[in-house]
């Protein structure tokens, strides 16, 4: 069996089987979905769901991973989520969860996550539903009080290109010169596995972990892999990168600065369409890694 999905077995190919149009039997006696085409609309018709079935508005008032645990309930999250996805999600995310080019978006289907979320036991390396909730319904950036990616932003180094935030925060100040940036960029391309100039790079992993330099390590870790809390890209794997892993778009990354904006969508989409879009992409994900 693949890594995909494996706790979730019986309800999402349930869940597919209803997307996918094809008849599905839940089990247990329970009736058997009738044909259905994926739904376009979030509200799909009363028929679909029968007895056995939650209602779309049903799950407003269930907690989200408790949803992905029902049978009943995962079936509707996962019919009204692909709809909302496709209607909401899929313009930067791509119909396919991978990503459209240039809109600088991580893959959803990975288990790399960019954000932490909340398991004590894993300091929030392992993810749950609610933890993508939490993400739809503030958005990463967003201007919302309750927004993910608040902690820390790629700061621009080269201070002409700060934003009012980092401008207040860091003022004109130059932490590392323009041959000194050029060697950070090296060797973050021989820390993604690239092919770097050696002597550079040896220069950049000084710069790196250099507190009053570049101090890199600070936000992306002392070995570079990215700290969730604050939603900093792993450097060490370059499939990861979102605006490019090439030593021009890491130069252009280090210059310019980065903040990332993602809409939060509290208050535009029903509470069970925000739900149930959180339990189709948390679905969609790989769970191990
Ligand atoms: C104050 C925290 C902070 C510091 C200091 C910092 N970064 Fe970042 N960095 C981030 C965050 C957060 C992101 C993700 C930005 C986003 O998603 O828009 C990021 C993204 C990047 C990216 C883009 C990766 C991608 O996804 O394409 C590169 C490259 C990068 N940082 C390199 C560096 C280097 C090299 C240094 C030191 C010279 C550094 N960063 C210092 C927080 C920081
Ligand atoms: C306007 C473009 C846009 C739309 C629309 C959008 N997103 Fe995003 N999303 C982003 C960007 C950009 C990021 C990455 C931000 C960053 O880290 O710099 C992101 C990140 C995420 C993440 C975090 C992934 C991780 O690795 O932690 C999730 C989950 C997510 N989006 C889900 C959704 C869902 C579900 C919807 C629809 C309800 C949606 N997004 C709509 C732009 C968008």
């Amino acid at each position: 069996m693949s890594r995909k999905s494996r706790w979730i077995v019986a309800a999402p190919l349930c869940a597919l089987a209803v997307v996918a149009a094809v008849a599905c039997n839940p089990g247990n006696g329970g009736p058997a979905a009738t044909t259905t085409t994926a739904a376009n609309s979030s509200a799909p018709p009363d028929e679909e769901y029968g007895e056995f079935y939650a209602e779309p508005a049903e799950l407003a008032a269930v907690p989200v991973n408790d949803i992905a645990k029902s049978m009943r309930m995962n079936v509707t999250a996962m019919t009204v989520g692909k709809a909302v996805y496709l209607k909401n999600c899929a313009s930067c995310h791509g119909d396919d969860l991978k990503g459209v080019a240039g809109a600088h978006v991580p893959d959803l289907t990975d288990a790399f996550w960019r954000f932490s979320g909340d398991d004590i036991e894993t300091a929030g390396v392992k993810i749950y539903p609610s933890d993508v909730e939490w993400t739809v319904r503030y958005g990463i950036r967003s201007g919302h009080k309750r927004a993910r990616g608040l902690e820390a932003d790629m700061v621009a180094f080269d201070p002409q290109f700060r934003n009012a935030e980092d401008r207040a925060e860091f003022g004109d100040r130059r932490f590392l010169t323009d041959d000194e940036i050029s060697d950070v960029a090296e060797y973050v391309l021989k820390l993604s596995g690239q092919e770097a100039d050696a002597a550079k790079a040896a220069r950049g992993d000084v710069l790196f972990h250099e507190g009053t330099k570049g101090n890199c390590y600070d936000c992306h870790e002392e070995d570079g892999t990215g700290d969730l809390p604050l939603g900093s890209t792993n450097l060490t794997r370059k499939d990861l990168f979102i605006y490019g892993s090439d030593r021009a778009s890491i130069l252009e990354s280090i210059n310019k600065g980065r903040h990332g904006v993602m809409p939060a969508f509290d208050g535009k989409l029903k509470p069970e369409e925000i739900k149930a879009v959180s339990v189709y992409v948390f679905a969609r994900a790989e769970h191990e890694r």
